[in-house]
């Protein structure tokens, strides 16, 4: 016998926008993300454009990539801009501190960053130095990207080869200074914010929105004391919630595990709501007009590294399970909308919760690309209202509802509404009903599936995992059935 569920949807309605930039992401110069999985350098044997691999770059298109952050992460922090500008063979070598303390070459800079941005279309979120810089250093990055008149910073841009100023819509102000970028308290952080914040100026018509560094997970100090000493002084402050499981020290493997660690990783993922909802106490303390974002700028599922590779590297594989994670995350930023607005999920290619994993020239798309491709249609639609009543899923004394659902409506009209089932064996029969529809709308939907909890794409058969079409759904008038499969995600498209 199946589970079931009902849902209420009104697809007249209307809860704000889901920002396209939920859908971000992240590039660190940290194991195989930034070289060899994006940068492989004009001379490669590897097919590419200005050193950046096609392959890889079609790829992070066809996804409509929203913005992109970088340089980190731990590493922005240890990183100085002027190492990465000017001719090639004059950038010095450096020790990636943080990571492995490989030497970065400095190979792929500023106007390397800047170009793949433009080639996959994508707008720039800039991390910049606190935790060993200055403010000085901090003010003449963003007047050499930027400024667009004679000034000696803007000509010597031009020199290294780009006349007009990019556009930077966004710009950290340091990253995890709690930790790897200073280990600073609170309160410290709060007044180097302040003072770091008033030499960062918007020129020549960039509107830039500035990001304070944000909380550690579920820490909720941080977030009081920045909102008590910043407050409406800052319009955006990022948030990174990581699910690791069991515990930091000891990070359970990508693939190869049970239902046990099926339902734990689940389950601890759902814990970026309380990670939202404290941030959001304080914020509506002194902000109750909901004028300050939250960035969760980064997240993701963090396991124990692949046999064989560097444990810096933070290279895991990326299974079905992931793709349910980031499905059930981005089902609450839709929730938080109103406040979060952006999200990049940690890493785009070969590290973390990548969407990309390469092996030379051989490129894969992950379960998580998957599910960010057929998310696409939430980019910036309009949230509905919804009502859910799921059953849980249990297991040991892990319990979580079985369904997580979102549906909006795009500009032309068409209501998506998306559904996972995090239950590994049983379908979930779905009646919902929707109202206000356009008359005569049918329904279509795709699935993305597989038999194992584990099922993930290898460099041998990268086509393991994907999405196919989903002929589950009837709608007949304003009822909508589905039979969602059990470990699934489902898209279903609404319109005449
Ligand atoms: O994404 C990997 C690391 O996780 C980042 O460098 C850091 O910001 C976080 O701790």
């Amino acid at each position: 016998e199946s589970l079931s569920a009902s849902a209420k949807v009104d697809a007249a309605g209307d809860e704000g926008r889901i920002s396209r930039h939920l859908y971000g992401h992240f590039a660190e110069h940290l194991g195989r993300c930034i070289y060899d999985g994006i940068w492989v350098g004009q001379d490669s044997s590897i097919p590419n454009t200005r050193g950046m691999r096609n392959d890889v770059v079609q790829a992070l298109k066809d996804l409509s990539i929203p913005n992109l952050r970088w340089p980190g992460g731990c590493f922005a922090d240890d990183y100085h801009w002027r190492d990465g500008i000017g001719p090639k063979g004059e950038r010095p070598k450096r020790i990636n501190m943080h990571w492995g303390q490989v030497i970065d070459t400095n190979a792929f800079g500023t106007h390397e960053f800047m170009d793949l941005c433009e080639q996959i279309g994508a707008d720039a979120y800039l991390a910049g130095n606190v935790g060993s810089g200055t403010p000085q250093e901090m003010r003449d990055w963003i007047e050499y990207l930027t400024f667009d008149g004679d000034s000696e910073l803007a000509n010597e841009r031009r020199k290294n080869g780009r006349d007009k100023p990019w556009k930077v819509p966004f710009f950290g102000v340091g990253n995890e200074n709690w930790g790897c970028g200073g280990n600073m308290r609170p309160e410290f952080y709060a007044d180097l914010y302040r003072q770091y914040a008033t030499f960062c100026r918007s020129w020549s018509g960039n509107r830039m929105t500035l990001v304070a560094c944000g909380p550690n997970g579920l820490d909720a100090n941080w977030s009081k004391v920045m909102a008590d000493r910043v407050g409406r002084g800052m319009r955006a402050m990022s948030l990174h919630y990581y699910t690791v499981y069991p515990s930091w020290r000891d990070k359970t493997p990508a693939t190869g595990f049970g239902e046990d660690e099926w339902a734990a990783i689940l389950s601890e993922s759902l814990r970026m709501e309380e990670a939202i909802g404290n941030v959001e106490k304080e914020f509506d303390r002194v902000d109750p007009n909901k004028r300050i974002d939250i960035y969760v700028d980064e997240w993701g599922a963090w396991y124990a590294g692949e046999p064989g590779t560097p444990g810096y590297a933070l290279y895991q594989q990326n299974s079905l399970r992931d793709a349910l994670l980031a499905a059930q995350t981005l089902h609450i930023f839709h929730e938080h909308n109103e406040r979060v607005t952006m999200a990049n999920i940690a890493q785009v290619v070969n590290v973390l919760q990548a969407m990309i994993l390469t092996e030379g020239d051989k490129m894969l798309l992950t379960p998580s690309y998957h599910l960010f491709e057929m998310y696409k249609v939430h980019h910036d639609a309009t949230r509905l209202p919804l009502q859910l009543d799921s059953p849980e899923y249990e297991h040991g004394d892990r319990e979580m509802p079985a369904l997580s659902v979102s549906a909006s409506r795009d500009s032309e009209g068409v209501v998506h509404v998306s559904i996972s089932n995090v239950h590994p064996r049983e379908a979930v029969e779905l009646e919902c009903e929707i109202e206000g529809l356009a008359d005569g709308a049918k329904v279509t939907g795709r699935v993305l599936t597989a038999e194992e909890l584990d099922a993930h794409n290898t460099f041998d058969e990268p086509e393991n995992v994907k999405p196919s079409a989903f002929d589950g759904a009837s709608l007949d008038g304003d009822e909508l059935k589905a039979t969602i499969p059990p470990r699934s995600v489902v898209v279903l498209r609404l319109a005449p």
